[in-house]
C-alpha cells in the first residue's frame, strides 16, 4: 500500500498566541517532509512565542503577520492567502482566536483571512484549563462545531502555567495525522456525484418586481456542504440567497424555476439529487419590458400566471439519467406525515424530508429545523436541531443507503 502523503496539498497554518506555538514548528516540518506546502500566518500573540524567522525557515515560504503590510497585500493579499490553500489549520487556536472566529471578528491578518476563507478548517485549541472550560469558550466551540469545522480536542496534563487540566494542545504528530486523514481518508460518498437545489426562485413580473418567497437557502446549502464533506462531488444550483457558496462545492447561481431546471438537467448524470429549493409554483405569462405603473383608475394590473415546471418531479421521472436516489422536501401545514407520504408517491421521489411550517416553530430563515424523514418504510422524527446537524444526518443516511446497496450487490 502506498504510504500516505500530502503531495500537491497546500495548507494555510495560522499560529495564534500560546506557549504551544513551539509545537507548530514541528508540525510545519512534518507537513513539508510529507510533500505538502505550508504558508503561515502569525498573530501578534503567536509572534511572542515563536519567531517569523524560524517559521519562514522551516516552511520555506514568506511568513505573513500584518494586514497593513503594503508589500504582503500587493503580493498576495489576505483574500488570496485564504483561498489558495486546500485546508486551513489553526494551531494553536487560542481562546481569543476561537472567540473571534465564532463571532466573525476580523481585526488582524489572521482573523481577516479566516473570515474570508471558503476552505475547510481544522482547529487545535490550546489554553489554560479554566479558560477551556469557561462556558464562553465552550459556547464558541459549539458554534464552530455547528458550522462544521474539524477539531482536535486538547489533551489533559500539566500546563505551562503550573496548573493541571484539559487544554494542552494536541501533539504535532496527532495534528499531522488529522491533516493526513483529511486528505487521504476514504470518505463514505467518495466516487458519487450529487445535485442539490437550494434557496427561492425569483420570477420576474417587470424589470423591478418579482414573485419570490422567504426561503433562506440555509438547509439546502448545509446539505450540499455535508455531502461534499462526506466525499461526494457536489453541484449546488441555488436561487438568490444571502449566503456564501459552501466550501468544496461547485455552486451555480440562477434566478428562475426554468433556469434552475435547465441547469439541473445540464448537471446530470448524478447519483443523488436533493431538491431543497423553494421553487415558485407560478411565473408571469408575460414579463413586462417596462415597469408596470398605476394607471390612476385604481384598477390593479391583471397579472396572468402560468405553472412552473416541477423540478423534483422531472428529476424523479423514470429516465436513463434518473439519479439513483432522489430526495424532496415537503413543507406542510397539516397532516404532515400523510401529506408528505402522498407527495413522495405523486412526485416519484425516493425520500421526503417533511417539516411542519404551520406550527409555532419558526423554520423559514431560522438556523434550526424539526423534520421527519419519510421513506417507503415509514417516518422517522429528527427532533429540532441545527440545520447543519439535519444536513449531516441526511448525508449519513444517504451514505448508509449506498453502502447497503453495495453490500447487497456484492452478496449476490
Ligand atoms: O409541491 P411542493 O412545492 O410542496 O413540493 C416541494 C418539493 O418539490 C421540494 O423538494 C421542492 O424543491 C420541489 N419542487 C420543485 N419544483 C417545483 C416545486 C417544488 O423541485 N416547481
Amino acid at each position: 500500500m502506498p504510504s500516505l502523503s500530502l503531495n500537491g496539498k497546500s495548507i494555510l497554518l495560522v499560529i495564534s498566541g500560546g506557549i504551544a506555538a513551539y509545537k507548530s514548528l514541528e508540525l510545519i516540518r512534518l507537513i513539508k517532509k510529507s510533500g505538502g506546502s505550508v504558508r503561515c500566518v502569525l498573530t501578534k500573540g503567536g509572534e511572542q512565542f515563536t519567531t517569523p524567522l524560524s517559521v519562514a525557515t522551516l516552511s520555506e515560504e514568506q511568513v505573513y503577520t500584518d494586514i497593513w503590510s503594503l508589500k504582503d497585500e500587493t503580493e498576495i493579499g489576505h483574500i488570496r492567502l485564504s483561498r489558495e490553500a486546500d485546508l486551513v489549520v489553526i494551531a494553536p487556536a487560542s481562546a481569543n482566536m476561537i472567540a473571534k472566529l465564532a463571532h466573525g471578528i476580523a481585526d488582524d491578518l489572521a482573523s481577516t483571512a479566516l473570515l474570508a476563507s471558503d476552505k475547510p478548517l481544522l482547529i487545535a485549541p490550546a489554553m489554560n484549563h479554566v479558560m477551556w472550560e469557561n462556558p464562553a469558550t465552550q459556547d464558541n466551540i459549539k458554534t464552530l462545531q455547528n458550522r462544521g469545522i474539524l477539531q482536535i480536542d486538547p489533551g489533559t496534563g500539566d500546563m505551562a502555567c503550573g496548573e493541571f487540566g484539559m487544554g494542552r494542545m494536541a501533539e504535532p504528530e496527532e495534528i499531522f495525522g488529522a491533516i493526513l486523514g483529511f486528505f487521504n481518508e476514504e470518505k463514505p460518498l467518495s466516487g458519487l456525484t450529487a445535485l442539490v437545489t437550494s434557496g427561492p426562485t425569483y420570477e420576474p413580473l417587470d424589470p423591478v418586481r418579482f414573485i419570490g418567497n422567504r426561503s433562506s437557502g440555509k438547509q439546502g446549502h448545509a446539505i450540499a456542504e455535508a455531502l461534499a464533506t462526506q466525499g461526494a462531488d457536489v453541484t449546488l444550483v441555488t436561487g438568490p440567497v444571502a449566503l456564501p457558496d459552501p466550501a468544496g462545492v461547485k455552486t451555480i447561481h440562477v434566478e428562475t424555476a426554468v433556469e434552475m431546471l435547465e441547469t439541473c438537467h445540464k448537471a446530470l448524470p448524478a447519483d443523488i439529487a436533493v431538491c431543497a429549493a423553494a421553487v415558485s409554483d407560478w411565473s408571469a405569462t408575460t414579463i413586462m419590458s417596462r415597469k408596470i405603473k398605476k394607471r390612476g383608475d385604481r384598477i390593479p394590473p391583471d397579472l396572468k400566471l402560468k405553472e412552473n415546471p416541477d423540478i423534483l418531479a422531472m428529476l424523479a421521472r423514470p429516465a436513463p439519467k434518473r439519479p439513483a436516489l432522489v430526495i424532496g422536501f415537503a413543507a406542510e401545514t397539516e397532516n404532515l406525515i400523510e401529506a408528505a407520504q402522498e407527495k413522495r408517491q405523486n412526485k416519484g421521489c425516493d425520500w421526503i424530508i417533511a417539516n411542519n411550517v404551520g406550527s409555532t416553530e419558526k423554520i423559514f430563515g431560522a438556523d434550526e429545523n424539526h423534520v421527519y424523514l419519510i421513506t417507503e418504510n415509514g417516518a422517522e422524527e429528527w427532533k429540532r436541531t441545527s440545520k447543519k446537524v439535519v444536513a449531516k444526518k441526511l448525508a449519513d443516511q444517504i451514505a448508509d443507503h449506498f453502502l447497503t446497496q453495495k453490500t447487497q450487490i456484492a452478496a449476490e
